[in-house]
């Protein structure tokens, strides 16, 4: 089933250089950008985006962490494009995530694991609402999908 996908990229991606290495895996597995935005990130905007772990013990921080720096938000489209993307993205802890996973490759610490991506299809209709109008997305279709898909 084609889905759509929030995913971010937090600010220890893009201050360590890495927007381009990350967003290539997603590319090269057959999956489609159809929305970017590159913003900082207001505290209002991450404890929305982050409400269901309010009051939580690591909650100040993640929020800290996500104001701290600039994000790169996107939409992703593809087959099972939700489940697929939090295989290729990793465990939560990056010590424990596995090799070849982005935070598995890329990252040491839970508290600065790389890159958000929705966990279902009501968290992602959720995200992508609070991240982008819906004109920001785009239907595109490119020669290769007849080669990636059956
Ligand atoms: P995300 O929402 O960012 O995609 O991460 P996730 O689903 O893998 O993990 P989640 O449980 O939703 O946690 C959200 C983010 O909070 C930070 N965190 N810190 N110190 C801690 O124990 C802890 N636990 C979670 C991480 O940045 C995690 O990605
Ligand atoms: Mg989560």
């Amino acid at each position: 089933m084609m889905e759509r996908s929030f995913v971010m990229l937090k600010p220890d991606a893009v201050s360590r250089k890495l927007i381009g290495r990350i967003l290539s895996r997603f590319e090269e597995k057959g999956l489609k950008i159809v929305a970017l935005n590159f913003l900082q990130i207001d505290e209002d905007l991450a404890k929305t985006h982050y409400g269901e772990h309010e009051g939580k013990p690591f909650f100040k921080d993640l929020v800290g962490y996500i104001i701290s720096a600039p994000s790169l938000a996107m939409v992703i489209e593809g087959d099972d494009a939700i489940s697929v993307i939090r295989k290729i993205v990793g465990a939560t802890n990056p010590k424990e995530a596995d090799l070849g996973t982005i935070r598995g490759d890329f990252g040491m610490d839970t508290g600065r694991n790389i890159i958000h991506a929705s966990d279902s299809p009501k968290s992602a209709e959720r995200e992508i609402d609070l991240f982008f109008n819906r004109d920001e997305m785009c239907d595109y279709e490119v020669p290769e999908d007849s080669w990636v898909y059956e």
